[in-house]
């Protein structure tokens, strides 16, 4: 095959797999519950990683006496990382099945990165919660505060309805293929997951697979084995997912993940609404800086258009990298995303055993920004079901109430009112390692 023929059958097969809708996954569950794992052997079967660079994993692993790591490795890449066997940044990776494309986002499973794993989560479509069937590791992660609970309650708060239960480790000793265990993990799950708000009976899919062996991702489960197991693999239910609603008409938000300086400005972030063109300007919101996208790439190949639900990198004329952070967000010119210092929300005290006051302090987490925040004033208490107000001007709010409270930060930030917006217009407020409330956007002063 000539040079050219080569180049022209390669650009054929980028646009097909352009052509597949684009889904967002974020894995998430308990430490060492297999998200990277199982992430990595996708790769490994989906052609990503070729034997050669897998060989090199697998004697990295060794010589850390991490031998069955050596997947995890596929998507843990910092020293910190591998010393460790634990995930702390968000990994990424792209892969594809027959009629869908995915960036999978490997959230860090243990309690002191929760921070990250939300970040993950804000910019997911579908979580895929991995549980690990291993005696004693399934329960951790479920009791009380174990992650299996968290990140599925958070990634709910985030906006996430789809979710696939991954039952892992399927194959390890102490579970054996055993159809009990897959049972009773499932009858745990599901009404829990139900408790959450979770549609368990539409959009909650199961299956069974081992990601250290791989059997159930692609390949399905050894019938000898599991007689019982009638469920699809793990890469046959993320290819019947159904794509994000497309929101490419309206006005562009793309709300910045990541920023770096490589031969230019470049901007990492997610689509939330509207497109991105090329050579087209925008605003960088909230400096209210035009700036001009003078090179964009989709999982890193040069593109001329980006649409809502995907991910891009744009290198931008117009300003320095030090002039914006992470959290900025990318927006048309015409209808700017809102700007705020002061806003109302409707919050919900998910877990603090005190009353808290007006002029608490919190970290707030808005898609990608991550801020400090002053609960100001305690409006009214309010049943959201009835949407009536239960007490004016409260002097405290506890524990499962939800309260209007005017909240305010030091800086501008962007969002927008939930109803206009879902994904600039959640947050989630933690104070000392903890979640402990999420709000709605209801007003912008
Ligand atoms: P964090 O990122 O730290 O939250 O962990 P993780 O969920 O990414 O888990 P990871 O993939 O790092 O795997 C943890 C350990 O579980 C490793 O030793 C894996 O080899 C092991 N493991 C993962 N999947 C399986 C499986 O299907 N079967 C068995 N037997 N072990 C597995
Ligand atoms: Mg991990």
């Amino acid at each position: 095959m000539s040079n050219l023929e080569e180049n022209t059958n390669e650009e054929e097969k980028i646009q097909e797999s352009f052509n597949k809708s684009h889904i967002n996954l974020v894995f998430i569950g308990h430490v060492d519950a297999g998200k990277s794992t199982i992430a990595g052997h996708i790769m490994v079967l989906s052609g990503k990683i070729e034997k050669r660079v897998l060989e090199k994993f697998e004697k990295e692993a060794k010589q850390k006496n991490r031998e069955s790591w050596k997947y995890a490795f596929v998507m843990d890449l910092t020293d910190y990382e591998r010393e460790k066997g634990k995930t702390e940044e968000v990994g990424k990776a792209y892969f594809e099945t027959e009629n869908r494309r995915f960036t999978i986002l490997d959230a860090p499973g243990h309690g002191s990165f929760v921070p990250n794993m939300i970040g993950g989560a804000a910019q997911a479509d579908v979580g895929i919660l991995i549980i690990s069937s291993r005696k004693g590791e399934f329960e951790t992660g479920f009791n009380k505060g174990g992650q299996t609970r968290e990140h599925a309650m958070l990634s709910k708060i985030m906006g996430i309805e789809d979710l696939i239960v991954v039952v892992n480790k399927i194959d390890d000793k102490t579970v054996n293929y055993s159809e009990k265990r897959y049972l009773k993990i499932k009858q745990k799950i599901r009404p829990f997951l139900k408790r959450l708000g979770y549609d368990v009976e539409n959009r909650v899919k199961f299956c069974a697979i081992s990601g250290f062996t791989g059997e159930g991702i692609k390949i399905p489960l050894d019938q000898k084995k599991c007689p019982w197991y009638t469920g699809k693999t793990l890469l046959e239910e993320l290819d019947n997912l159904n794509p994000p609603k497309d929101l490419s008409g309206e006005s562009t938000r793309m709300t910045i993940i990541d920023k770096y300086r490589a031969s230019g400005v470049i901007a990492y972030g997610k689509v939330v609404s509207g497109k991105l063109t090329m050579n087209e300007s925008y605003l960088l919101m909230p400096l209210n800086r035009k700036v001009t996208i003078t090179g964009m790439t989709n999982q890193d190949y040069p593109v001329e258009e980006v649409r809502s639900n995907e991910n891009a990198k744009v290198k931008l004329k117009g300003v320095e990298d030090d002039e914006f952070k992470v959290g900025y967000v990318l927006s048309s010119i015409k209808n700017p995303v809102p700007v705020g210092k002061r806003f109302l929300a409707q919050v919900n005290l998910i877990q603090h055993e005190s009353i808290i006051c007006p002029g608490y302090q919190a970290v707030m987490h808005l898609h990608s920004a991550t801020i400090e925040c002053t609960l100001s004033k305690f409006l009214a208490v309010v049943n959201v079901k009835k949407q009536s107000v239960i007490e004016k001007n409260p002097k405290f709010m506890k524990q499962h109430q939800t309260v209007v409270v005017k909240i305010s930060v030091p800086v501008p930030i962007c969002l927008d009112i939930y109803k206009n917006n879902k994904q600039l217009g959640i947050f989630t407020l933690r104070t000392m390692g903890k979640t402990i409330a999420i709000g709605r956007v209801t007003h912008i002063f």
